[in-house]
């Protein structure tokens, strides 16, 4: 059993907590909004992702999971300390440090004794040597400490489940001491673990980020060809991915990569490489290709719509990707502004994230299902592959629309029976009737 402090009560901050507990530690959970760790005690959830909720109710009741908005009683309490606050873009694309920068400072304010400091955070190569500075600077007593790089792989949606079998652990650990602490704290995951140094473990992670990317971007570029030649991008992507040196995995084309990490961490590992001198050319390729995702399916509606200005939208699906409420850099929201600014109504549905979304989409009208959104719309677009939607009665939906068009931005249904059923149904980089 080991005392931890995870600062960041967010996606990752949660899900690393919750795991930790769960596999028999004492974890006090931190986050400087309020009214989030006033949500944590009273057993409110305030993301939404499968089981997680399940595992931090049974952990608080076990009185091994805690929550505060102290970091002072965190670092003085646990001896391993994860940051796990948030790494947004700045402007130019590089990653705002600040609040690693903040939290760093209170830990090394509050050390007594011997700390391990973990970055769990997303953050650029060499950041690690900036924490060790930071503390250094802000702990005059001169407590031992060692700062560990341990990147975070989870996928929303299968957060838990990820947290639980990850693929495999990497700790940048540069002395003996913190990598027996970490080898032990993760003994109970059975994964294997790859040590390193910290600015490899860095790298590690903007490495998987851009590869993963760079391969959405890839099976897109494919989809834009197929388009034109009249191939079919489904078969492609089955026939590369059953390549075992290729692998099937990031190979759905659609309408791009969103999320909160992908978009950004790309943004920062082509703004780290251009400072260390090197221009990154391929990984700005693969964020141009996935720029212009959104004009592929608005062009998809313009073929099927002519004039979207006064024509009603249904639009399914808001979150970045299925199984989660959250929407930041949604690719679905991106497009429902284009078509808002176009001057389209727009109705929209998605299972989780209309909560998330209603603060940022002023005028669209939200719906309690995908019946709601075809009524009287001039065309159904779908922007998140929600399972619910896979289950959708076509015959209704196209009885409610004004004319039966269906624009499939993720490629949810067979073309050919989706034009024996009537329906004008464009998908992407699919083979023509
Ligand atoms: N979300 C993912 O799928 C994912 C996966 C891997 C890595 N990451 C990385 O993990 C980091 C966190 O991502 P997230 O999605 O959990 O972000 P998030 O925004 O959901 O959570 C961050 C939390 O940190 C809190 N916070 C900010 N400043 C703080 C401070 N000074 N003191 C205490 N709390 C503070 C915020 O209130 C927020 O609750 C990022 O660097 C991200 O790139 C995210």
């Amino acid at each position: 059993m080991q005392k931890i402090a995870v600062i960041g009560a967010g996606y990752v901050g949660l899900v690393t907590a919750a795991a930790l507990a769960e596999t028999g530690n004492k974890v006090l959970c931190v986050d400087s909004d309020t009214e989030k760790i006033r949500k944590l005690k009273n057993g409110a959830i305030p993301i939404y992702e499968p089981g997680l909720e399940k595992i931090i109710l049974k952990n608080k009741n076990l009185k091994r999971l805690l929550f505060s908005t102290n970091i002072k009683e965190a670092t003085v309490s646990a001896q391993i300390i994860f940051i796990c606050v948030g790494t947004p873009s700045r402007h130019d694309g590089s990653a705002d440090l600040s609040a690693v920068q903040k939290v760093a400072q209170e830990i090394a304010r509050n050390m007594k004794e011997y700390k391990v400091i973990v970055e769990k955070s997303t953050v650029p190569a060499e950041t690690g040597e900036k924490i060790k500075h930071t503390i250094e600077m802000n702990n005059p007593g001169g407590v031992a400490f060692d700062v560990v790089s341990n990147p975070e792989f989870l996928r929303e949606g299968s957060a838990m489940h990820d947290a639980f079998h990850p693929d495999r652990i990497v700790i940048g650990v540069e002395s003996e001491r913190a990598e027996k602490i970490m080898r032990q704290l993760y003994k109970p995951f059975k994964a294997p673990i790859v040590a390193t140094n910290i600015n490899t473990a860095e790298l590690i992670k903007h490495a998987c980020n851009s590869f993963l990317a760079t391969k959405i971007s890839f099976i897109n570029a494919i989809s834009n060809i197929c388009e034109r030649v009249n191939a079919d991008v489904e078969k492609v992507a089955l026939a590369m991915g059953l390549d075992t040196r290729i692998g099937k995995e990031f190979l759905q084309a659609g309408i791009g990569f969103g999320g909160s990490c992908f978009p950004k961490d790309v943004d920062a590992f082509i703004y780290l490489a251009a400072q260390k001198g090197y221009d990154f050319e391929l990984l700005k390729a693969a964020r141009k290709i996935n720029q212009e995702r959104k004009d592929v399916l608005l062009k998809k509606i313009e073929e099927a719509l002519w004039i979207i200005k006064d024509k009603t939208i249904g639009v399914l699906g808001l979150s970045f990707k299925p199984d989660t409420d959250d929407i930041r850099s949604s690719v679905a929201i991106d497009i429902i502004k284009l078509l808002l600014y176009a001057g389209a109504k727009v109705k929209a549905y998605d299972p989780k994230a209309m909560e998330k979304a209603r603060s940022q989409l002023k005028g669209v009208i939200f719906c309690a299902n995908p019946y709601e959104v075809a009524r009287k719309s001039d065309c159904v677009a779908i922007l998140t592959e929600w399972q619910e939607f896979r289950e959708l009665d076509l015959k209704k939906i196209k009885k409610l629309l004004r004319q039966p068009v269906i624009i499939d931005g993720r490629n949810m249904f067979e073309p050919q029976q989706m034009h024996a059923m009537g329906f004008v149904y464009k998908s992407i980089g699919r083979r023509r009737k």
